[in-house]
């Protein structure tokens, strides 16, 4: 296993680009089994994609990197026979595997998927996408550890989706279900992503009739097929406001470029309140360093509200702010692994049910950690970076899923950062 090691305390400087969106991609790449023929661009090419790839060639799709060097092009082919049968060995890899549900069940009539589990931060059910397929005419039966769909004869029927939690697996099972099923469908309590927009752009583009892309009530008239197309995949929002936390907590004056920022203004609005220093363009920012930072409260909610998936990120720099700040989550049930990791380079941080209570300043001084998930390795990296001294994050495999080239693209810019492999005992 691989591990990243960080000499803390460098000032960054110079330019990241961003890359393409993990989100976005991985219902994209499902996608390609309604069209056909699918190019996507701007795919990153991160662990997580690639197994996709593998779980979309094991059902007959073929595909290629069209850049060979950077693998951030893809053509898929799907017009052979795709089997429905989405095996457990690849599902529990990667639980977005399950989002070629909907796509499976409303081109081929059946799909059989296996459950995807639960992950480290939460026992993720799957209740809300097979209630979607349900109202969709589906008959469902759950066995040996997968979901059995059938749609009757003649496909699928546009019906009324009443989500009663905001889900965003489940909305583009949904949406990827409805736009070959017949007749309309109404999905309530959608959610309104960025990601989940992109999907729907991308699907519109191929012949799809969405409207209402982005507010929580979509309206889908089914059609009878849909056509190739080339689509470029929106930045990863996610990665660029772990960018912005880095050149924060490193009191760096950084410029990061190909990004959306309409995707990400809570976020700018929480750092500006707590003073960070930065300024807007169409698609890029520059931060500048910050003086003191003032404490955060806030809570996670679906989009546009703040994501969960920067609450790991956030918490890092809440202990660089002076003063007390409360962070509460509210979407998955076990997302502060981070913190115990977080205490032993330094911190000062309590859990009470779902909030983090964050004593600051803190200073961080570098330890060996262990990365335990995606964004709680990133909250370590970046804790690394401001760190007095070196720090080891162990398991490095978590980041890898959801950062292309983050230690690349760090020192880079000037941190003291590289990968090492660990021998095993
Ligand atoms: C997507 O996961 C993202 N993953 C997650 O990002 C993100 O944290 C999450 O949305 C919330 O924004 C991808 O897009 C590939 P949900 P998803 O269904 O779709 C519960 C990352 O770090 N729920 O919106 O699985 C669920 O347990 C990852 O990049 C049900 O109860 O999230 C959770 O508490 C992590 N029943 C809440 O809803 C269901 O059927 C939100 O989950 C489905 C979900």
């Amino acid at each position: 296993m691989e591990s990243i090691i960080i000499k803390g305390g460098k000032t960054l400087k110079g330019t990241i680009n961003i890359s393409g969106s993990k989100n976005a991609s991985l219902p994209l790449l499902a996608s390609s089994i309604l069209a056909g023929k699918l190019q996507l661009n701007n795919v990153p090419y991160l662990a997580d994609i690639t197994s996709m790839l593998d779980l979309l060639s094991s059902l007959g799709l073929k595909y290629k990197y069209i850049d060979k060097k950077n693998k951030n092009s893809i053509f898929l082919d799907s017009t052979d026979k795709v089997s429905s049968i989405a095996e457990y060995n690849l599902v529990r890899k990667m639980r977005a595997s399950f989002l070629v549900l909907g796509p499976l069940l409303t081109r081929t009539g059946f799909a059989k998927v296996s459950l995807p589990g639960g992950c480290a931060i939460g026992l993720r059910p799957v209740d809300l996408h097979v209630y979607a397929m349900k109202t969709l005419g589906a008959e469902i039966e759950l066995n040996d550890g997968y979901v059995i769909a059938k749609s009757k004869k003649g496909g699928l029927i546009g019906n009324k989706i009443k989500f009663p939690d905001i889900s965003v697996g489940a909305t583009e099972n949904a949406i990827m279900a409805a736009v070959l099923a017949r007749g309309e469908t109404i999905i309530k309590n959608s959610a309104r992503e960025p990601e989940v927009q992109d999907l729907c752009n991308c699907l519109v583009a191929m012949g799809a009739k969405i409207d209402g892309i982005g507010t929580s009530v979509i309206t889908i008239q089914g059609v009878t097929d849909l056509k190739q197309v080339t689509h470029d995949i929106i930045p990863d929002r996610i990665e660029v406001c772990t960018f912005i936390i880095a050149a924060v907590i490193t009191q760096s004056h950084l410029s990061i470029h190909k990004i959306n920022t309409n995707h990400i203004k809570y976020f700018l609005k929480i750092i500006e309140e707590m003073g960070v220093n930065f300024k807007i363009e169409k698609n890029k920012i520059e931060v500048f360093k910050s003086g003191i930072l003032k404490p955060v409260s806030l809570k996670t909610s679906a989009y546009p509200g703040f994501p969960t998936d920067i609450q790991a990120q956030i918490v890092t720099l809440a202990c660089l702010s002076i003063g007390n700040s409360e962070i509460q989550e509210n979407i998955f049930e076990n997302r502060f692994m981070h913190i115990p990791e977080l205490n032993r380079l330094g911190a000062n941080i309590s859990i009470e049910g779902n909030k983090a209570l964050i004593k600051g300043k803190s200073s961080f001084v570098g330890a060996e950690v262990m990365a335990t998930d995606l964004r709680a390795s990133a909250s370590l990296i970046l804790a690394g970076l401001a760190a007095k001294g070196i720090t080891k994050v162990n398991r490095v495999y978590h980041l890898d899923r959801g950062y292309e080239k983050i230690d690349q693209k760090l020192s880079a810019c000037g941190a003291e950062i590289y990968r090492t492999k660990n021998e095993r005992p």
